[in-house]
């Protein structure tokens, strides 16, 4: 087992380390104070859709047991906490009465975090679009952008002077293509045209939003959280490299390229290009605006071959299969050098701001046995990957900090309860909370830095 102390000491004194959540995942009090549906409520209520038909109505029962889960927080040792804000609280319809209750929680909660030393992280968009906005097209219409723009700015104006960093958007990637390419996750629509409509007014909203924390809170960093895809070619043929180079395009640069150059990448443009919606003077300028700061989301490397297939859509690509016989309960490759190639390629290519790991982790399903839950290869997922964001930060990268996903078991999207991240057990019967092994080493990790604001 790695040393946490021998570990810690590879990292700056003023690296942070911290836990990380998500609203939809965690809350539960799905109907309370004036929160009205969001998507995923409808999506998780039809049929097929999520394992086990299990839905947010209660997850983790954190809007009622925010106190004690702050205390469980802070016993864990970490510098900072990121969670996400439910739009449907704020704003329950999408356009429209603003919910005072609705941000009296998030109040008590940043509050409650500053009490305890904690600093806030805090993301706008982790997924729970307000059902209302469906009846406008949801992020396939622009109208959607505003919106979102709208609920920054009442956002920002409560909460800006305690915030200590807020992101727009948590993972576009699973909001447009997952959501409507794939038709995974809610609206759970496949449709390229959807998507491609999805994909350029969920940049815009990007942009509109961070325009509106600028005016509202200029001192708050800002950031945008991404899933960068490590691509690589499943062999060293001509024609899987040039796969890997489309996928990268399709799956990061769509991305990466509007917000951190201005344009989107030119192969995926003269493929699909005449399929997105309009793109307005001066849009490409509002998303491409300077930021504090970026989050990179990773878990597992993206294998990637040519698909031969006559006339195979953009990006014409094929999976290819694992280098590592790793996999986790979720069925996800184990291969920590591609979090360290893929900085490194990230920032080749982009002129990054400073970039936060906003989540790292591991799947595995162990139970309690005994009042202890033994999640070795989860400690040693953590390990191997910390390992690799010290690596990076000797050879000069500017890596500020570190959250693990997640702090607790909670709703896994299409996989329900079934697949379970934390680093804190959930009994979701009694709702009682088991800091399992993991948790305790990263508490150990934790601990050698020191916390406040
Ligand atoms: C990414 C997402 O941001 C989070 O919501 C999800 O639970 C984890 N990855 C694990 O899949």
């Amino acid at each position: 087992m790695i040393d946490p102390k021998a570990l810690a000491s590879r990292f700056p004194g003023d690296f942070l380390f911290g836990v990380a959540t998500a609203s939809f995942q965690i809350e539960g009090a799905s109907k309370a104070d004036g929160r009205k549906a969001s998507i995923w409520d409808a999506f998780s209520n039809m049929p097929g859709r999520v394992f086990g038909r299990h839905n947010g109505d209660v997850a983790c029962d954190h809007y009622n047991r925010w106190e004690s889960d702050l205390d469980l927080i802070q016993d864990m040792g970490v510098s900072a906490y990121r969670f996400s804000i439910a739009w449907p609280r704020i704003v329950p319809e999408g356009t429209g009465p603003i919910n005072e209750k609705g941000l009296d929680f998030y109040d008590r909660l940043v509050d409650g975090l500053k009490a305890r030393g904690i600093m806030a992280y805090a993301t706008l968009y982790h997924w729970d679009l307000p059902l209302s906005l469906m009846g406008e097209g949801g992020w396939t219409a622009r109208s959607t952008a505003q919106a979102f723009q709208r609920y920054t700015k009442v956002v920002m104006e409560r909460l800006g002077d305690r915030l200590d960093a807020v992101a727009t958007f948590n993972e576009p990637w699973c909001s447009v293509w997952l959501s409507h390419l794939y038709g995974i996750h809610a609206p759970g629509e496949r449709n390229m045209d959807a998507a491609l409509h999805a994909l350029h007014y969920t940049n815009l909203a990007h942009g509109l939003s961070v325009q509106a924390i600028r005016d509202v809170s200029p001192k708050v960093p800002v950031g945008l959280v991404l899933n960068a895809h490590e691509t690589l070619p499943g062999s060293e043929s001509d024609a899987d490299r040039a796969a890997s180079e489309r996928a990268h395009q399709f799956h990061n640069g769509v991305f990466f390229d509007p917000v951190f150059k201005g344009e989107y990448p030119a192969e995926f443009l003269s493929a699909l290009g005449h399929r997105m919606p309009v793109i307005e003077e001066g849009d490409l300028a509002i998303i491409n605006q300077p930021l504090d700061w970026w989050g990179l989301n990773y878990y597992t490397p993206m294998r990637v071959a040519d698909d031969p297939t006559p006339g195979a859509e953009f990006p014409a690509t094929v999976g290819a299969p694992p280098v590592s016989k790793v996999t986790t309960d979720i069925g996800w490759e184990v291969y920590a050098p591609a979090l360290k190639s893929l900085v490194e390629r990230l920032y080749a290519r982009y002129d990054l701001p400073p970039c936060y790991i906003t989540e790292n982790g591991a799947c595995y399903n162990m139970e309690v046995e005994g009042g202890e839950v033994d999640d070795q290869p989860r400690l040693d997922y953590y390990a191997e990957h910390l390992d690799k964001v010290a690596d990076l930060i000797t050879e000069g990268y500017p890596m500020q900090g570190y959250f693990a996903w997640s702090l607790m078991d909670n709703f896994e999207w299409a996989e329900g309860y079934k697949m379970r991240f934390g680093l804190v057990h959930v009994d979701y019967d009694s709702q009682v909370r088991t800091i399992k092994k993991s948790g305790k080493w990263y508490r150990d990790l934790a601990l050698e830095f020191p916390k406040g604001n």
